[in-house]
């Protein structure tokens, strides 16, 4: 039996809350399903390390977490203590990039229980995935200040869109669409204000869905489509986009499910050349940190879709997948809650309640 290897990352702020709780809920899937977990607890990779040693990581990073199948991952981000593009950019922004992460498969569900901040809409209404673009497009750190300081400032800054880069986040975006049961893509883009790179992304769009004759698609603009995510939730299967266009989508479609805090994502290297990262969508809450009060659900969820990707060839990473699942969704439904959801329930409340219902699955 192979074992996985996983680097574990807690990071900054509520990361180290959720952490120990996503790694409940995962040793007890582990020991129900008969998987074999390694994990390496990496102490670098936080905003604590980079007040004692100047920067983010070690020089080593890359060869030590190579080594690995997979990476766990919290948060990272204490901007009191670091510039968030420092940290960020020297971290998770890295991995993502140095391991060719380029799918961020993004999830948005409405759960029985979860009370919705969108009014008339009831558990399985709301039921889609976000793939957004994670290696270029807006993000970069391509550009620089002119005349600085002076009242002749310019800023310039660059956003990157490579044919062989968005055509692979859109073939896997209409792959996924083929395995769902509604089969559609909607492409978000802006291709009446952002003149050269947007309808150049509407092109490829079309060139590619010629390919998937079985699956339905539109394109919108990003702003229409932001409306639409609340008024008609219920339209979107697959939603795929450029990486500042799903980071925002990402953040809005789960608020529509009721908190951010049950977000889970998986950042993926599909050929599994690197390792994938799996981190919830939430980063490290500054607001709440140190009351234990952080949903944990989608550091838990994000666990499951790991188990999933890692067991390809076996059956028991989807059997864990759907346990935690099933677990998530029970205890939803019956309580406890934490605070986002209305509740008292603690962080380790609600991991502990999870971890015991993945024990008695079936
Ligand atoms: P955030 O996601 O940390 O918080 C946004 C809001 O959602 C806050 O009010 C927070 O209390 C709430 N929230 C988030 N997760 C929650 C949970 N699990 N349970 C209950 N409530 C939750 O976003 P932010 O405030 O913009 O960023 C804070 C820091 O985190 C920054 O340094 C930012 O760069 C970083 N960040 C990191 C990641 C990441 O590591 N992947 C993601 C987003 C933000
Ligand atoms: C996310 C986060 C990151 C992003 C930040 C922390 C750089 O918001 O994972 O969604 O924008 O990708
Ligand atoms: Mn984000």
């Amino acid at each position: 039996k192979k074992t996985f290897n996983i680097a574990v990352i807690a990071g900054d702020g509520i990361g180290k809350e959720v952490m120990p709780e996503g790694l409940r809920v995962l040793d007890a899937a582990a020991k129900r399903f008969g998987i074999a977990l390694q994990y390496t607890h990496i102490e670098w990779a936080s905003c604590d390390y980079y007040a004692a040693h100047g920067k983010m990581m070690p020089d080593d990073w890359k060869a030590q977490l190579s080594r690995m199948d997979a990476i766990y991952f919290g948060a990272i981000g204490w901007p009191d203590k670091v510039p968030d593009h420092i940290s960020l950019w020297g971290s998770l922004l890295k991995f993502r990039r140095e391991f060719d992460q380029y799918i961020n498969l993004r999830p948005a569900r409405l759960f029985e229980g979860v009370p919705c901040p969108l009014a008339n809409r009831k558990a399985g209404d709301i039921d889609f995935m976000i793939v957004r673009e994670n290696t270029e497009g807006e993000y970069t750190a391509v550009g620089g200040v002119m005349y600085e300081g002076t009242e002749r400032e310019v800023v310039l800054q660059q956003a990157v869109f490579s044919r062989h880069g968005t055509d692979r986040v859109l073939k896997f975006a209409f792959d996924l669409a083929r395995q769902r049961e509604r089969k559609h893509v909607t492409v978000a883009t802006k291709s009446n204000g952002i003149a050269v790179s947007m309808p150049w992304w509407d092109g490829r769009a079309a060139e590619i869905a010629a390919g998937f004759k079985d699956v339905t698609w539109d394109k919108q603009h990003i702003d229409a489509l932001t409306a639409r995510f609340v008024l008609q939730p219920q339209r979107f299967d697959v939603v795929v986009a450029s990486n500042l266009f799903g980071d925002i989508l990402s953040d809005l479609g789960p608020a529509c499910t009721g908190t951010l805090g049950l977000a889970p994502s998986a950042n993926l290297n599909p050929e599994r050349k690197f390792p994938s990262l799996f981190e919830p969508v939430h980063g490290s809450a500054p607001d709440i940190y140190g009351r234990n009060i952080a949903n944990p659900i989608g550091m838990i969820w994000s666990g499951a879709l790991m188990l999933d990707f890692l067991d390809q060839s076996g059956t028991a990473g989807r059997q864990a997948h759907d346990a935690i699942l099933a677990a998530i969704q029970q205890v939803l439904h019956d309580g406890p809650h934490t605070a986002d959801l209305g509740g008292k329930a603690s962080t380790t409340e609600l991991g502990k309640a999870i971890a015991a219902a993945v024990e008695r699955a079936a």
